[in-house]
């Protein structure tokens, strides 16, 4: 046997021990042992012992995590405050579930009657988080599983469900839940999926059919996400703004024209708008989302420099709707420099830099780089910046809408570093220097970064590079 696969048994060992404690601390490192064992980034013959486990007692998640979830509804049991039965509940919950998706026989727990009454009981808990997730479990728990929902039926699941339903000031967190709910009970038994699904995929699937994920067209998303952009943690900021830091200043710095004239393509809220022209650069900001253009408008007539704002062109623009690409000929019409390096015409209008950072998730790569193309001198500059594909293929942009509590997400694609090369070769950039591809580490980088980090612990997350144009 593989030491670490002898050493998942050991933790997951480990980790049931520390659910039968008494300490708050213990519990949760323990649901926090399991859930780390659970990612999907994990290598597979890992994934494959660990699902293989899951067939047995002893290291039996499901199992133990709902023998844990009966404990801390036992008042008497544990001396804990409100809050902090509350927080274990939501924890062990949100294990439960991804242990159901990580390995569906485990779901079949669920077809008795105890569990199903658990999950119930949890139905009038005051907490609105706790009955919200409970939804979801249940949901969870009768996927593709007609005799888990026959349980359910049989327990009075309907009944405690309609309870709900008749409070007149329902959160609308319940209202959406509850929807969700009625939208997989009236499914097709037969249509349930047949498949093992990843823990990934299980929280989109709960977050779809919870009502809780909305897929929106790119600018309407944008819109919406522009008044908590700049403030919700976004750990792949985080990351560009490390990046952007190396890489910006010293472009800025040898550009030979002074100022260098920079175009930035998707600028959003001006996040590296306002870095540029502090640094001296004349910059035309690109972009096509009202909402995110009017914060950049703000920041830039709220800044003490008023020359920023004296430097800084906001252009509203859809990158996608481009003749071939050509954004030259529409930027033209603006005072951009009137650069005559090399003393060529067709150098007219033409900038020094071209940046671009976490756009290209939403522009097809062909219509971005003849785009960007179009607008560089020869020899200029292009920075790129975006999400990279290991973890695109575990998510997409998106933010959680504080009015909804939905999770909403621009329609966005998946593009590979080789695409992203071959796309930027074909019309003439060649890379400068290497391409960067970042990630989070481990835990202490995690901890280092913030707390939206931890869940992408082992995944690349960030890809950044230099690439210079050649005519
Ligand atoms: C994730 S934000 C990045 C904003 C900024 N570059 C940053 O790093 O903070 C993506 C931006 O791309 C813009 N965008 C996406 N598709 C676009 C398109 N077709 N035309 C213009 N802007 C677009 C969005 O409006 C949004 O502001």
């Amino acid at each position: 046997m593989e030491p670490s696969q002898r050493s998942l048994e050991f933790s997951l060992a480990y980790a049931v021990d520390l659910l039968a404690r008494h300490s708050v601390r213990c519990i949760q490192t323990g649901l926090g042992t399991i859930m780390r064992s659970l990612q999907p980034s994990r290598p597979e013959p890992f994934q494959d012992r660990c699902r293989q486990l899951q067939d047995g007692f002893e290291h039996n998640i499901v199992i133990h995590v709902t023998a844990l979830i009966e404990r801390l509804m036992m008042i008497q049991t544990l001396a804990l405050s409100q809050a902090e039965r509350d927080r274990l509940l939501l924890s062990s919950m949100a294990v439960l579930r991804t242990a159901m998706a990580y390995h569906p026989p485990s779901r079949n727990l669920y077809a008795r009657d105890r569990p199903m009454r658990m999950l119930l009981h949890l139905l009038h808990k005051p907490s609105e988080l706790v009955v919200r997730a409970t939804i979801e479990t249940i949901i969870c728990s009768t996927i593709d599983r007609p005799a888990n929902m026959r349980t359910f039926e049989y327990v009075g699941g309907l009944r405690s469900l309609a309870k709900l339903d008749i409070k007149s000031d329902l959160p609308k967190s319940l209202v959406h839940a509850l929807k969700a709910f009625v939208k997989h009970y009236t499914r097709p038994e037969n249509e349930h999926a047949q498949t093992a699904i990843s823990s990934s995929q299980a929280k989109r699937g709960i977050e779809m059919a919870t009502g809780e994920e909305q897929r929106m067209p790119t600018m309407a998303a944008y819109d919406r996400w522009a008044a908590v952009y700049d403030s919700d943690g976004n750990i792949l900021q985080v990351l560009d703004d490390a990046y952007i830091a190396t890489h910006l200043p010293p472009l800025i710095n040898t550009t030979s024209a002074s100022p260098p004239t920079v175009v930035e393509l998707g600028c959003g809220t001006g996040r590296n708008t306002i870095k540029l022209a502090r640094l001296g650069a004349r910059v035309v900001a690109v972009d096509n989302s009202a909402g995110m253009v009017a914060r950049l408008r703000d920041k830039l007539a709220g800044d003490a420099d008023a020359s920023l704002a004296a430097r800084v062109t906001v252009v509203m623009q859809d990158l996608s709707a481009l003749p071939a690409g050509d954004l030259h000929s529409t930027l033209l019409q603006l005072p951009l420099q009137d650069n005559t390096v090399d003393g060529k015409d067709a150098e007219k209008g033409r900038v020094d830099g071209v940046l671009c950072t976490l756009v290209l998730e939403h522009l097809s790569l062909r219509t971005f780089f003849a785009a960007a193309a179009s607008l560089l001198r020869n020899n200029g500059w292009l920075l790129l910046t975006s999400m990279h594909p290991d973890l695109g293929s575990r998510t997409s942009a998106g933010f959680r809408d504080p009015d909804t509590g939905a999770k909403v997400r621009p329609d966005s694609m998946n593009h590979s570093v080789e695409d992203i090369l071959s796309a930027a070769a074909e019309v003439g950039f060649a890379v400068d220097g290497v391409v960067s591809e970042e990630g989070i580490r481990d835990s202490a980088h995690a901890a280092e970064l913030g707390s939206r980090a931890e869940k992408w612990v082992g995944v690349t997350m960030h890809v950044g590079m230099l690439l210079r144009l050649h005519r």
